[in-house]
């Protein structure tokens, strides 16, 4: 039993660096035709300190790279609310649905 309760608690620590390290990374989406869009988690994390803040809820991401199988498909016009939009809605970060908005997100 206590063997049992180390191993699972061992594989547990494991599987939380290796998803915590993930969100270290620097994600690139491809954009469409509005251009590339950067998204450095580490920064994003710094700032928010908590994974639910983007995994959890209504219009979350799931724990998957940009463009693999399963990632979010995010369509324009975003919607406050909505992936970035959880937080880029004005009142805790820039507006994603405003004008003035897009191109600090999107690079040509
Ligand atoms: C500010 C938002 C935000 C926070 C906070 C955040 N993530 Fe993410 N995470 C994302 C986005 C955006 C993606 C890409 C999702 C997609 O394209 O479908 C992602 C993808 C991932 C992925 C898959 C991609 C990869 O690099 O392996 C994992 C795993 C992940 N996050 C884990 C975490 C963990 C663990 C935490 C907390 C320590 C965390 N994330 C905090 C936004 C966030
Ligand atoms: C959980 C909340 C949250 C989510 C979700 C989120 N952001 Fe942010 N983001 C922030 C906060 C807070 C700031 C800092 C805003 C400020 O300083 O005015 C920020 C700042 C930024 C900045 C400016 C960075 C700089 O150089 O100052 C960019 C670019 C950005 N986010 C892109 C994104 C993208 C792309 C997504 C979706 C993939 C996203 N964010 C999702 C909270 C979030
Ligand atoms: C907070 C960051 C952020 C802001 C601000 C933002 N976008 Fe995006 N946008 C994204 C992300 C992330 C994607 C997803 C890209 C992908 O999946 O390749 C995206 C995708 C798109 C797409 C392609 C999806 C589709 O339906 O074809 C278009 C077009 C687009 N955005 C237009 C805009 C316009 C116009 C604005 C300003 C009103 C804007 N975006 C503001 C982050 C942002």
């Amino acid at each position: 039993m206590k063997k049992t309760v180390l191993f699972l608690t061992l594989i547990l620590a494991i599987a939380f660096v290796g998803s915590a390290f993930a969100s270290k990374n620097v994600l690139e989406f491809a954009g469409g035709k509005q251009g590339k869009v950067t998204f450095d988690g580490k920064a994003h994390f710094e700032k928010v300190k908590d994974c639910g803040k983007c995994h959890k809820g209504d219009g979350a991401f799931p724990m998957k790279k940009p463009g693999a199988e399963g990632a979010a498909k995010i369509t324009a016009p975003h919607k406050a609310g909505e992936f970035c939009g959880k937080c880029h809605d004005g009142k805790t970060a820039f507006d994603v649905t405003k004008a003035d908005s897009c191109a600090k997100c999107h690079k040509k």
